[in-house]
């Protein structure tokens, strides 16, 4: 198994719910390493380029417009086999499909108000991880 770089994402929905170090934990409590970590408020712009792959989809626009409704948290984080490690603890897109104990099922309200995002394969992480982070933000320990 490989050592992988993957973006998490805290959405709106999760920072407004006071779930930053609750998410954190279960990230790190899981062995995976948080390298780089920002708050940010997406832009409509930046949001419509991070999603631009669901463009044609009918929920694009509500999407964006929930991405920008206040501050998100973003993660690079680093470990092995990370990218399906981090999915398995977000949990299904659609709590209501959720397994216990995600955060996900734990936390959120429906499939498009659903708390985190982390990138669905290594190339999508590629592009991802550095949409938000220069290579100097990123801080390997030891
Ligand atoms: P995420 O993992 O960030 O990837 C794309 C997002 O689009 C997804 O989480 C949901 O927030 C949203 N999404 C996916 N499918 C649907 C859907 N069928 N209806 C509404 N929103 C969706």
């Amino acid at each position: 198994m490989a050592t992988e770089l993957t973006l998490g994402i805290i959405k709106p929905d999760g920072v407004q719910k006071v779930l930053i170090g609750e998410i954190v934990s279960r990230i790190q409590k899981a062995g995976l390493r948080v390298i780089g970590l920002r708050l940010t408020h997406l832009s409509q712009q930046e949001a419509e380029a991070f999603y631009a792959v669901h463009k044609a989809r009918p929920f694009y626009g509500d999407l964006v417009s929930f991405m920008i409704r206040g501050p998100v948290a973003v993660l690079a984080i680093e470990g092995e086999n990370a990218i399906a490690r981090w999915r398995e603890l977000m949990g299904a897109t659609d709590p209501a499909k959720a397994a216990p104990g995600t955060i996900r099922k734990d936390f959120a309200s429906n499939i498009e108000e659903n708390t985190v995002h982390g990138s669905d394969s290594p190339a999508t992480a590629a592009v991802e991880v550095p949409f938000f982070f220069r290579t100097t933000e990123l801080h390997r320990q030891g």
